[in-house]
């Protein structure tokens, strides 16, 4: 199949096309301001079916559906509780996805068979505009293949991914980086089922109560009852085994991985902006200093480390709070839950 390829920071024009392609059952691959998307119609069952095979997706893992106004909520959702407004009113558009019960329009294989659909309104423009040129809701997971990192770039995914779609929207690197916060609302109190950039403080701001679901950080076994069906899959890893170490105490920190450094020489270290200076080895990768800037390079640099041809690669941790949550959500997962903390 022969792709186009446009980039949307230059022309804008051409997401015309990409919506047409959408309307007829293809493949697109968009940006949002989590991480880029593969999308493709929510009412066109086999267009859905083409998401599965390209990523190799396991069928009982559900994608999220995206919109772009709340005209489209209605006939999407059953009903919309007052918390779930409450939600839409203060975060949409925005890196939150809600799940509600779905309407009948909805086909099974968009929500692998569940009663219950993820829906999502992006902020990003691109986005926007396409599910408003396509007059169509478009079920989109992250665009990678099952199991890699999520593509917050382009040249990250092309060769994973560009021959499997139609049309490939160029927007340059996704903005925050990581994928968007999943929730539920059950007896008037939110579940976090995937931590992301929409904080449990944020929510707490609004005064809900919010309850985050403990599997986010551990090791789901395969027989296990989830309240979201993406918590029981491998996700996010390098192939070259992978060594995440925090500490609230710096020194104790660096001492760690330098000593680690001392026992494995093939190694590489990915670590905040300030601390790379003290790590006793060349191989180095600068996983930036703020949260915002380690969620936004983190995908990325998961998807360097291969290249290193090393035996280890150690992983600097960060505090598990605020934005933090979601990005120790996905290092421990990349590593396999090969986690130390001191
Ligand atoms: O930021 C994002 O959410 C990106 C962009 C493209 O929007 N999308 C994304 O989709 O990360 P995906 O398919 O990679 O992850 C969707 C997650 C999975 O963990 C899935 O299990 C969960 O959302 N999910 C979807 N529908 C659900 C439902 N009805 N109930 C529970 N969990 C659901
Ligand atoms: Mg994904």
């Amino acid at each position: 199949m022969k792709t186009n390829y446009i980039n949307t920071t230059k022309k804008i024009e051409g997401i015309e096309l990409a919506a047409k392609a959408i309307k007829n059952g293809k493949l697109v691959l968009f940006p949002t301001e989590t991480v880029y998307g593969i999308g493709a119609n929510a009412f066109d069952e086999k267009a859905v079916s083409k998401i599965f095979k390209a990523k190799g997706r396991e069928g009982d893992n559900p994608l999220i559906v995206h919109i772009c106004d709340l005209e489209m909520l209605k006939n999407l959702a059953e009903q919309i509780g007052e918390i779930e407004q409450k939600l839409i009113n203060n975060f949409w558009p925005g890196p939150l996805t809600i799940i509600f019960n779905k309407k009948p329009v909805i086909p099974y294989n968009v929500t692998a068979g569940l009663e219950t659909v993820g829906i999502r309104f992006p902020s990003n423009k691109i986005a926007q505009e396409l599910i408003k040129l396509s007059k169509c809701p478009i079920a989109a997971p992250s665009a990678n293949i099952s199991g890699r990192p999520s593509g917050t770039k382009i040249e990250d995914i092309i060769d994973e991914l560009g021959k499997k779609v139609e049309y490939i929207l160029d927007d340059g690197m996704a903005d925050i980086g990581v994928e968007s916060t999943v929730v539920r609302v059950i007896d008037d109190k939110v579940h976090i089922l995937r931590p992301g950039k929409i904080t449990k403080e944020d929510i707490e701001k609004i005064g809900i109560k919010v309850i985050i679901e403990k599997q986010i950080m551990e090791k789901c076994k395969s027989e296990e009852k989830v309240m979201s069906p993406g918590m029981k899959y491998k996700h996010y890893a390098p192939r070259t085994k992978c060594l995440l170490i925090y500490s609230n105490n710096q020194q104790k920190l660096i001492n760690e991985i330098n000593k680690n450094i001392e026992l494995e020489k093939s190694i590489l270290v990915l670590g905040r902006t300030s601390n790379l200076e003290k790590y006793n080895t060349q191989n180095k990768l600068d996983m930036g200093e703020t949260l915002e800037e380690i969620s936004k390079n983190i995908f990325t640099l998961l998807r360097k480390v291969d290249s290193y041809k090393v035996k280890l690669v150690i992983i600097e941790g960060v505090k598990k709070e605020g934005l933090g949550l979601a990005i120790m959500n996905r290092l421990i997962r990349a590593c396999g839950y090969n986690y130390i903390e001191l």
